[in-house]
Parts: C-alpha cells; sequence; structure tokens
C-alpha cells in the first residue's frame, strides 16, 4: 500500500483555497479526446509512484518473472494491434484491468469469460509472481503457455492507454487503486482530470470504466472529478446510483485488497460508468 495519511484531500474547495479546482469540462466531449490533458488540472507526473518491489522474490517467485512473464507479457509493439497478440483466439471484446494486485479478479475474469480477452497490468513484482504462481506449474515456468485469452503488461498502465489504438477497450477496471489520500500528493491519483481523457481515448464509446474504493478521501474525490458537470467522457452507467453502490455487484469477483478492507472496518464504494 502507498499513499496513507490523513491531511486533507486534494479537493477543490468552495473558498478557492487548497488544490487547484477540477475546471468546468468543453461543452460537448471531443470526437477524439486529446492523450494530453487539456480539462484544466494539472496533469499527474510521468514518473511513476509507488513500489515495484517488495520483500526479496524467493528463487520459484524469481523464475516466474525471469522465465514465465517474457511469454505471457504484451509488448510495447503488440499494444499497437492488441487483438492481434491473441490470434488464432478472437476474442469478442478486450478488457483492461489496472493495478491486479495478486490477481484474483483477472484469473476469476478470465475463467468466467473464456470469449474475452483480458490484458492485466500491475507494476509490483511480487503481485506478478502471485498472478503467475497460480498459472504456471511448479518447473514449467521455461515452458507454460499463457492463457489463450490473457496477457500481462507490467509496466505503467498509462504508458499501455497512451499506445493503445482509439476506442480499443470494450472495459477498464481500476480496483481499489492506492488512495493517495494527502492533498499534496492528489496529482499521483490514478483517476484524476487529466487521466481521464488518456482512459477515455482507449475506450469505446458505450465501454465500461468499473472503479472500487474503501478510501473516503477516494470516494470523494471520485464524485467531484467524476461529476457529468465536471468532465465530457463519463456518465454513471446506472443513473440511480452516481455516488457508487455499497453492495459489490456479482459479476465483479472479490480482491485481496478489498477483503483486507472490509476486515478493517471500511466500506468500499463500487462504481460502473459508461463511456459516452
Ligand atoms: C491498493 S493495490 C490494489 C490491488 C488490487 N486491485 C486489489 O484490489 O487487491 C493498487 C495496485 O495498483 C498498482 N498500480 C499503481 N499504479 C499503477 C500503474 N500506474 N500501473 C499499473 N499498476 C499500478 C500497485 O502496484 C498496486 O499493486
Amino acid at each position: 500500500m502507498t499513499g496513507t495519511g490523513k491531511t486533507g484531500t486534494g479537493m477543490p474547495r468552495k473558498d478557492g483555497s487548497g488544490a487547484k479546482p477540477v475546471a468546468a469540462p468543453p461543452a460537448a466531449p471531443p470526437a477524439t479526446p486529446p492523450v494530453a490533458s487539456s480539462v484544466g488540472a494539472r496533469p499527474p507526473p510521468e514518473r511513476l509512484y509507488g513500489r515495484r518491489r517488495g520483500h526479496p522474490l524467493r528463487a520459484r517467485q524469481a523464475r516466474l518473472i525471469e522465465l514465465a512473464l517474457p511469454r505471457f507479457r504484451l509488448t510495447r509493439a503488440q499494444a499497437a494491434d492488441p487483438l492481434a497478440t491473441f490470434a488464432p483466439f478472437v476474442p469478442r471484446a478486450l478488457w483492461l484491468e489496472v493495478g491486479f494486485g495478486a490477481g484474483e479478479h483477472t484469473l476469476a475474469q478470465i475463467a468466467a469469460h473464456p470469449d474475452i480477452a483480458l490484458i492485466g497490468c500491475e507494476v509490483f513484482e511480487n503481485g506478478l509472481a502471485a498472478l503467475l504462481a497460480r498459472l504456471v506449474p511448479e518447473g514449467e515456468e521455461a515452458s507454460a503457455p499463457p492463457p489463450p485469452n490473457l496477457r500481462l503488461w507490467p509496466e505503467d498502465a498509462r504508458t499501455l492507454l497512451a499506445l493503445l489504438p482509439e476506442a480499443a477497450l470494450d472495459r477498464l477496471f481500476l480496483l481499489f487503486p492506492d488512495p493517495w489520500p494527502k492533498a499534496r500528493h492528489a496529482k499521483r491519483r490514478f483517476i484524476h482530470p487529466a487521466n481521464l481523457a488518456l482512459i477515455a481515448r482507449a475506450l469505446a464509446p458505450g465501454g465500461e470504466l468499473r472503479v472500487a474504493s474503501d478510501d473516503p478521501t477516494y470516494q470523494d474525490w471520485m464524485l467531484a472529478v467524476l461529476d457529468p458537470a465536471a468532465q465530457p467522457y463519463f456518465v454513471p452507467a446506472d443513473p440511480t446510483a452516481p455516488r457508487g453502490v455499497r453492495a459489490r455487484p456479482e459479476d465483479w469477483p472479490p480482491t485481496r485488497y478489498e477483503a483486507k478492507a472490509l476486515r478493517e472496518g471500511r466500506c468500499p464504494l463500487y462504481w460502473r460508468l459508461r463511456r459516452r
């Protein structure tokens, strides 16, 4: 986990003090949202905050990263035509999960939807090793093929979003992103006015953005940043639930981080947003 601490929200204040306000959106969504932000807030830093490594990898984990990951990963060249990477499998749709952690949700989704292709992004090596350990039998690190409908992107998800063709994705999952609750760290949040354009460019019209958070600061931030009056790209998939829902929707497998949040008494919210 990153970004702990409880000082302020980074939210725009009514008196104009504090963090930079989320600017009013243009009247109508542009047909092709710009990759670089023009929605008003300072763009998030290019640099990736958060950890790439935790405790030292055990021998098996190191073998998975060294020997298996190269076969599972989507390369930068393949990102330009991601569906071709899955041939001869022809997926019905392409989904992306940003920050899959240990991969519980990713693995449950590819098992439940064998007709869908999914790209899982994670920068934390221990998380990548945890997912690979569930897919690669012991001793087969150098040979086990990836599932036909899964590829991994072990780099910053923002890089992939910029490389994918426009409207390449039908769904994007962002489950329990690092909250960065301190106001001065607000720029580091993945849901950020500047990142919305990047996400929207890669999502097809009608595509779905699913976000969950247990952090009250992030929950308030979500409401402000994704308010249809503050951005032109997304509307609530369920117009009766713009504030997110308290019960995890049925086709939404649980994650490790969510279980920890519930154990510790926090209340997750779940959002389904539709790309205009
Ligand atoms: C709080 S954890 C949640 C993990 C998982 N989704 C869950 O619910 O258990 C957030 C994860 O996002 C990853 N992450 C943060 N920024 C990322 C980025 N720009 N690209 C890819 N992964 C990222 C972190 O490494 C971390 O594993």
